[in-house]
């Protein structure tokens, strides 16, 4: 268990993940370590296919059946590679919440925003269905959604809205972690800042530990406490952000900078 000096954490353990549900396994993510302490932002940069969403998935066991992993993984001291599913249940949500890639369209189409994070209060936290509104209403209004927004359905968003409104229902159990997984991607760069800015704000608000996925290293940088660079399923480089994205050690992580500059470059 934590002692009182140490800060409350989600710590990942020579963890490694292996599809076998190919004729070739998959190794997707090889020994990797990495921790996320509460109040702090950790990103995960890498190119695709480098093995950021399954590392990302694997930690509340969000994997198809038949994956294998190896290595350990503790929240709060528990370790929660070893619970069964049920138990991983209780963790999922309350304790650590994903914003899965994607998650602006996996939208039930027939449900309305109030609805979707209404579901969530309900089934996790057991809030009657009359109090749920009230609830939904300050969640949305948290991530910076007009209250007009709750009412409607999904395609009746914009993509920035949607993200908001995933990011609604992801913190709709306080947990401890939220997981998200390229959350601004496929938004203008303006939106994208601002649904970052408002993640980032309300994770330091609320003490709160982020695991942030993207392959935008600049933006990553912009807000993440520290950085982890992936690549082939494996983290090559770990430090403080400004240090990884200014001084990189790493020959990929090296290769990732110069190619940034290069296109920032060839707008100057
Ligand atoms: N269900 C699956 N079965 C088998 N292999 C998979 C499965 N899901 C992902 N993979 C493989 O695992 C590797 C890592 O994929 P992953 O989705 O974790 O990468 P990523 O870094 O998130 O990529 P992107 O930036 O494109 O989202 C890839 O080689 C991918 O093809
Ligand atoms: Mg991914």
């Amino acid at each position: 268990m934590n002692g009182e000096s140490q800060p409350i954490s989600l710590d990942i353990q020579d963890w490694s993940v292996t599809y076998t549900g190919w004729e070739k396994p998959v190794h997707a993510v090889k020994n990797c370590s990495l921790s996320v302490a509460r109040g702090r932002i950790v990103g995960l940069v890498g190119e695709s296919g480098s093995g950021k969403s399954t590392l990302l998935m694997s930690i509340p066991k969000l994997l198809p059946a038949g994956t294998v992993t190896s290595g350990r993984i503790y929240c709060a001291g528990g370790e929660i590679s070893r619970l069964s599913e049920d138990k991983i249940n209780l963790w999922r949500w309350r304790r650590i919440a994903l914003v899965p890639q994607g998650a602006m369209n996996s939208f039930t189409p027939h449900l309305t925003i109030e609805r979707h994070i209404s579901e969530v209060l309900r089934r996790h936290l057991g809030i009657p269905k009359r109090d749920c509104a009230q609830r939904a209403a300050e969640l949305a209004a948290m991530a910076g959604l007009e209250k007009d927004v709750l009412y409607r359905y999904p395609h009746e968003l914009s993509g920035g809205q949607k993200q908001r409104a995933a990011l609604s229902a992801a913190l709709a159990c306080e947990p401890d972690f939220l997981l998200a997984d390229e959350p601004t991607t496929a938004l203008d760069v303006i939106t994208q800042k601002g649904v970052l800015d408002t993640i980032a704000s309300l994770v330091r608000e609320r003490g709160m530990g982020l695991l942030l996925v993207t392959h935008d290293l600049p933006l990553a940088a912009t807000v993440s406490d520290s950085l982890a660079v992936m690549k082939d399923g494996k983290l090559v480089e770990q430090g403080p952000s400004g240090e990884v994205s200014r001084s990189p050690r790493h020959l990929y992580a090296q290769k990732l900078v110069a190619a940034i500059r290069d296109m920032e470059g060839q707008w100057e």
